[in-house]
């Protein structure tokens, strides 16, 4: 398996959590004979910094040009005075774009392990397993027309049928291949594009028979995900709906720190962890590299489709937290915090022996 990554440390703890992502991918390329070529480049207030943009045409040429991108987080708030189109996060919106990746997949679960973490009682999240497939190219983020005056501002959200139908897809294929329920989430009972999303979601729904479809408004659904995560699999909603209830979704594994993400069906597929560049912990190694790390293992399943490889990161995840080592949003009486860099050896460490018991297993 020949591979090519672009990785886009990006801004805060983007490039600490990078660091132990990117060992994670060379641990699996050399274990395996898989040539996955890694190289990178500035995205978000880095590149604002060194290249006056947050999209520079080099950064963006080599992401079009890979077989995959793997992005840490963007975001600074010295750049917090600028226009919306201008920010570290315009790197970040032009990028989805460029790369064309409209179905955004944000799989939360509640480990074993992370339950003591999480604000739940153990008996309501048990079992927790869901996967939200948010639109990412459409809606409030992108509609035109906008605009702001110092005294009013505007966002457009609009949808076609054809985004809508295209990301649905994706979102009953995935409920295939687990637990067969899409919740497909709007505010129909007063949203026009919700009217649509709601019809055109019926109609593709009926080319998947074996899936079940049910449809809830954004903010029972809220309120269901609060009370009752276990009742969902797959969460099918559009873009800002889907920014939200995925951060919502974080409570389930105990940080936002746990979650990766995988932007698929465009040209080139793009990785980045659900949490932002968290400037107040920046530099301190003391950052979850969870979601980075998990992140790559989406890579290895859904570009490389690498199913080992990936439920073999996945595991070695697993093996760190039942081990007892979390990061600092993890911290829980009878855990031991562990930093950044421990974190990524603990988990290239579980990772390597895991490899050799596959391979001892299979020479037998
Ligand atoms: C996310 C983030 C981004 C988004 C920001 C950084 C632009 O919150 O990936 O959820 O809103 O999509
Ligand atoms: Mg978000």
């Amino acid at each position: 398996m020949r591979l090519k990554i672009v990785l886009l440390p990006g801004d805060g703890i983007g490039p600490e959590v990078m660091v132990q992502a990117a060992r994670v991918l060379q641990l699996v390329g050399d274990a395996f004979g898989h040539q996955l070529h890694s190289a990178q480049f500035a995205i978000g207030a880095a590149a604002l910094r060194r290249h006056g943009t947050a999209l520079p045409t080099e950064t963006l040429n080599a992401c079009l040009g890979s077989t995959a991108v793997l992005l840490g987080a963007v975001g600074d708030p010295a750049f917090d005075h600028l226009a919306a189109e201008n920010r570290p996060e315009s790197g970040l919106l032009k990028l989805r774009v460029a790369l064309g990746g409209f179905a955004n997949l944000r799989p939360a679960r509640t480990e074993e392990a992370l339950i003591d973490a999480t604000p739940y009682r153990p008996e309501r999240v048990a079992g927790a397993d869901l996967l939200i497939v948010r639109e990412l190219l459409g809606g409030l983020y992108y509609g035109q027309p906008r605009g702001a005056s110092p005294d009013a501002a505007f966002n457009t959200m609009r949808y076609t049928r054809e985004e809508v139908a295209r990301v649905a897809r994706v979102a009953f294929e995935q409920a295939g291949r687990r637990r067969g329920l899409v919740t497909s989430v709007d505010k129909a009972n007063v949203l026009e594009t919700s009217q649509l999303w709601r019809a055109t979601v019926d109609d593709v729904s009926r080319a998947y028979p074996h899936v079940r479809l049910e449809h809830m408004y954004v903010d029972a659904c809220a309120m269901r995900l609060a009370f009752e995560p276990p009742h969902f699999d797959v969460i099918l909603t559009e873009n800002t709906f889907g920014d939200i209830l995925s951060d919502q979704a974080a409570a389930l594994a105990g940080s936002i720190g746990m979650l990766p993400s995988a932007s698929v069906g465009g040209r080139v597929d793009l990785y980045e962890p659900v949490h932002g560049s968290a400037p107040d912990i920046a530099g301190l190694n003391r950052a979850n590299p969870f979601g980075a790390i998990a992140s790559v293992a989406m890579m290895l399943r859904h570009t490389a489709r690498l199913t080992r490889e990936a439920d073999l990161v996945e595991n070695a995840i697993r093996h760190v937290l039942s081990a007892g080592m979390r990061p600092a949003d993890l911290a829980a009486p009878g855990t031991l915090v562990s930093s950044t860099s421990e974190l990524g050896e603990a988990v290239t460490h579980a990772l390597g022996e895991l490899i050799d018991h596959q391979h001892a297993y299979h020479a037998v």
